[in-house]
């Protein structure tokens, strides 16, 4: 075949997954999530989902870049030129995606560079709300946090990709170690703890499961074709299916430590777990402002977010990057100039409707929330419907010997063929209202 890329070792794909898995979803929006709908029972669901559900479109999407060694819209194509458009989608959401994410991944450069310089804040609420509506600044940061990811992607898959997630992964598990640690041994931090690990069932709902349902999702990267292509990369791997619970159980790891890290901390503070997107830029640096060394805890802190952003952003530009490369025929580094100014153009309007943006709305929503609304609760599931009913029903996956376990392989047809779409179906309804 043509010089596509493939990975250098089994290894690096499995780090290159968790890091793509691994990012703001772990630590930023999985502890408020969790802290919005009660602590404990939330996650006893979410790992219930994260274990059978979630498995079945994982091994799904990176099955299918496997089997077809394309990026996205080529390989709707080989399953069926009218699936073609639909393959599309996934680089247009990746894109959109793109535009918000890198926003929270500037938000996080200023706090690192806020805990190098000094941390004297008297104000946390306002000294958030007015970063974020800072017009320029804001923009310049999220352009670089922009530039540093389509950098990296710029610089190849050897040299670019596996390279950094082979240095920060490994980084960012040490410091999230390190800062559980610290968390743990700050006064009262059972609380925290009985908080996680002590459900109250009485708070079992169903718009609690679908919203671990809509976290795990966004957590494990399904649904926007970033898996997929990574799944194109790989030479032959025996054991998809190993390698996917490698990925499933660190990830959920991850963001088990991030809550372990976070909700302690916040107890023993007595400050409120459900402060929603403000937690970890308000809540946290209230506290590293209050704890010994807080200085050095808060820069480890944001150093940390900021290589779980950086591994994710790389898989979110990665996708609509082999797309272009691929399908328009030109060099990675024109593809990533290219991803650089459309990316650029949506997210600055995005970074600036929390302020001089603000009056316009969309739907009700301003253009960051829109961009997430749609995504989110849109097009990352209606993608991976699509993908899981062209497997289970076009491309009949059942017969392609993907599971040994012959039972455990109707279980997977019958998921990705019903149970899944149910659920992702579901997920959209309530979604939308
Ligand atoms: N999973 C990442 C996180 O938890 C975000 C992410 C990266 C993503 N690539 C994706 C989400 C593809 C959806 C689709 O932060």
């Amino acid at each position: 075949m043509d010089n596509r890329p493939t990975w250098t070792s089994r290894y690096t794909f499995i780090v290159t997954a968790i890091g793509s898995a691994v990012g703001l979803g772990n630590i930023w929006r999985f502890p408020y999530v969790m802290g919005q709908n009660g602590g404990a029972i939330f996650l006893a669901v979410y790992i219930l989902l994260i274990s059978t559900i979630c498995f079945i479109p994982l091994i799904n999407e990176l099955y299918v870049g496997k089997l077809t060694k394309k990026e996205c819209i080529g390989a709707y194509e080989s399953i069926n030129p009218k699936f073609k458009f639909l393959g599309a989608l996934n680089p247009i959401t990746g894109i959109i995606i793109a535009s918000f994410y890198f926003i929270v991944g500037g938000w996080i450069i200023n706090y690192i560079s806020k805990s190098c310089i000094s941390y004297q804040i008297q104000d946390y609420e306002s000294y958030f709300s007015e970063l974020i509506q800072t017009p320029v600044y804001s923009c310049v940061l999220t352009l670089i946090f922009l530039f540093i990811c389509i950098f990296v992607v710029a610089r190849g898959i050897k040299n670019g990709i596996e390279k950094v997630n082979k240095i920060l992964m490994p980084l960012l598990a040490l410091i999230l170690l390190f800062l559980v640690i610290v968390s743990l041994n700050l006064p009262n931090s059972e609380k925290g703890l009985e908080y996680m690990f002590k459900p109250d069932f009485s708070k079992l709902n169903f718009q609690m499961v679908l919203a671990a349902l809509g976290q795990a999702f966004f957590t494990l990267s399904i649904g926007m074709g970033a898996l997929l292509t990574y799944g194109s990369y790989i030479k032959e791997d025996k054991s998809l299916v190993k390698s996917v619970y490698t990925i499933i159980i660190s990830d959920t790891a991850f963001a088990i430590l991030a809550g372990i890290m976070i909700f302690p901390a916040v107890f023993s503070f007595n400050l409120e777990p459900n402060s929603g997107a403000g937690l970890v830029f308000v809540t946290l640096p209230r506290i590293f402002s209050q704890i010994p060394c807080g200085n050095i805890v808060s820069l480890l802190f944001f150093i940390l977010l900021f290589c779980a952003a950086i591994t994710s952003g790389i898989s979110i530009i990665e996708g609509p990057c082999a797309t272009l490369i691929e399908r328009c025929k030109i060099s990675r580094v024109k593809a990533c100039t290219i991803l650089f100014f459309v990316i650029a153009l949506l997210a600055i309007p995005a970074t600036l409707s929390f302020g001089t943006l603000s009056n316009i709305k969309i739907l009700d929503k301003s253009i960051f929330d829109f961009l997430d609304f749609i995504t989110s609760n849109l097009m990352l599931p209606l993608n991976a419907l699509f993908l899981c009913l062209i497997s289970g029903w076009y491309l009949k996956i059942k017969s392609h010997n993907i599971i040994s376990n012959k039972f455990v392989m109707f279980l997977f047809d019958i998921g990705l063929k019903f149970v899944v779409p149910i659920a992702l179906l579901c997920l959209i309804i309530m979604g939308l209202k």
